[in-house]
């Protein structure tokens, strides 16, 4: 991924920016926006049909019976029982945004097969056969309501209101040569089972609404637990948004301490989403995100860590030890003869990231306190350096996880205080060079490889994956699979 060098301006603006923000932020903006686009929807639309196709497979049709009067015949009876749907197709179906609601369900030239028992009597006559019903051109309309609940944090989906409508009813008796009888009063059947379907399509569409989608909806993870520091809240902080094309979440989309939550000292900026639907979902993931985990993370001391010898690679020319550091800086070997020495290093203030169009940049500020291992190994302390790293930041996706890399563009070195009296900290930027990027930077990007989790409901593989960043945030976009 692209990146460039960073200004200093940008960063002192970001300050501001985040300071100001949580200063005069009235509402919320979300740290991670979830889009799905209308693609996603279809698909959506496929896989949810073929689960209400069900439902509706299992309506149950009341018998009918009534009377009938011929002229010259007289008065019967007849009656339609064991009515079993066959079938149940909905061939045209599609789920649309609906701005400012929820989302549209249409389903449209539906059509099912019925199959049931028919009897008649007049008198002491008495006749029975089976008969094929077809109702066609069914529709089917309904509104789904998003909201959320505020305590969870996890979205909510009722069915606000729906209609169904059907076109024909068509009636074919067999098993029988009196059948023509029963054609005599179709039109009641047609119309009284007319009836009784329409509003059970209903019924049963807003039950599957609220027993399958609704807890559907519930498998979004809304906070997961990383690690034993940190974990990540993707509560929703506002009701899902439709817009003309797209569905949004607006999460959270922050880490926290597990140990002791505080609010972050910055806040989110809004993020300028571009117009891209080639895929199903897209996530924007701001730099927000990103910087709650190193302010998370810096807080629990977590980025602590201490060098000793036998870490570096036994072929490094570069030992820890006053032997070593005493052919740069005299002193020490002098003060300190044939010693072990130790690194202290730790990060003085939270990893900020900043991501534009160009890349993302890290910077990240670390202490470092170098010590001489004394035989009874006590600490002896030597030397105090701030370091000043600028590092790009790779970032990459599998399946339902961000993984990160980190390369560094450029080391300062500052000497805070010495114990060994004056010397060039220039003589260990070689050191740092080596250090840095050989032996913290690999520990860092082995934490970093088992990736941040990303917030999605149960059973959904993703494939097709892009990255591509854009001023404040990153954009992450996949197909879905849901298995
Ligand atoms: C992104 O930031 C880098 C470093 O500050 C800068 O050099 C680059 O021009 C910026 N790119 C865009 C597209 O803003
Ligand atoms: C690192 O980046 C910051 C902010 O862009 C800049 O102020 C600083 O000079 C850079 N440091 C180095 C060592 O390049
Ligand atoms: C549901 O109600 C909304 C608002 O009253 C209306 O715009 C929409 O057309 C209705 N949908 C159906 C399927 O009746
Ligand atoms: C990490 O280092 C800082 C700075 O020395 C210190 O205040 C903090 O207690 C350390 N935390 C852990 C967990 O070692
Ligand atoms: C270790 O040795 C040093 C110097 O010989 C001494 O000042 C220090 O008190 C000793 N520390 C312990 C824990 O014995």
């Amino acid at each position: 991924m692209a990146r460039g060098p960073d200004g200093a301006r940008r960063w002192a603006t970001l300050v501001v920016l985040a300071t100001l923000g949580t200063a005069v932020t009235t509402t919320t903006n979300p740290g991670i926006v979830a889009r799905v686009t209308q693609k996603g929807l279809d698909y959506a639309c496929q896989q949810g049909v073929v689960t209400l196709q069900k439902e509706l497979e299992k309506i149950t049709i009341p018998t009918f019976s009534g009377s009938f009067k011929i002229k010259y015949l007289g008065k019967g009876q007849y009656c339609f029982s064991s009515m079993v749907i066959q079938g149940f197709s909905l061939p045209n179906s599609q789920i649309r945004p609906s701005p400012g609601e929820g989302l549209d369900l249409a389903i449209r030239d539906a059509s099912i097969n019925i199959r049931g028992k028919w009897k008649a009597r007049k008198n002491f006559i008495k006749l029975s056969g089976k008969f094929d019903l077809s109702v066609e051109g069914i529709s089917i309309l309904a509104g789904l309501k998003l909201g959320y609940d505020p305590d969870s944090g996890h979205s909510t989906v009722t069915c606000s209101n729906c209609s169904s409508h059907i076109n024909t009813v068509r009636i074919r008796i067999s098993g029988s040569r009196l059948g023509w009888l029963i054609q005599l009063f179709h039109k009641r059947i047609e119309s009284s089972l007319q009836n009784a379907m329409t509003s059970k399509i209903c019924e049963v569409v807003t039950s599957t609404v609220s027993s399958k989608l609704q807890p559907y909806f519930e498998t979004l993870p809304v906070t997961t637990k990383l690690d034993k520091v940190a974990g990540v809240d993707y509560s929703l902080v506002a009701p899902p948004r439709a817009t003309t094309d797209n569905l949004d979440g607006l999460l959270k989309g922050e880490f926290f301490s597990l140990a002791h939550r505080s609010p972050p000292p910055f806040a989110p900026r809004p993020m300028a989403f571009p117009a891209d639907h080639d895929r199903m979902v897209y996530l924007g993931i701001s730099e927000y995100f990103f910087n709650t985990a190193g302010f998370v993370y810096q807080e629990a001391g977590a980025l602590n860590l201490t060098l000793r010898d036998d870490m570096i690679p036994k072929e490094s020319k570069f030992r820890l030890t006053t032997k070593f550091f005493g052919t740069l800086i005299p002193q020490v070997a002098k003060m300190f003869p044939d010693m072990q020495m130790q690194l202290f290093i730790w990060a003085s203030l939270p990893p900020k990231l900043t991501v534009n169009a160009s890349g993302l940049d890290l910077i990240f500020v670390l202490g470092t306190q170098a010590f001489a291992i004394l035989p009874n190994s006590s600490l002896d302390p030597l030397f105090q350096l701030e370091m000043n790293l600028n590092l790009s930041v790779l970032l990459g996706a599998k399946s339902d996880r961000l993984i990160g890399e980190l390369r560094l563009d450029k080391l300062l070195l500052e000497l805070k205080h010495s114990d060994i009296g004056p010397f060039s900290v220039e003589l260990l930027q070689s050191v740092m060079n080596y250090v840095m990027p050989t032996i913290v930077l690999p520990a860092i990007n082995r934490k970093l490889q088992k990736g941040f989790p990303l917030p999605l409901p149960a059973y959904i593989e993703l494939y097709n994956l892009v990255l591509q960043p854009y001023q404040d945030f990153l954009l992450f976009g996949a197909d879905v699979h849901y298995s």
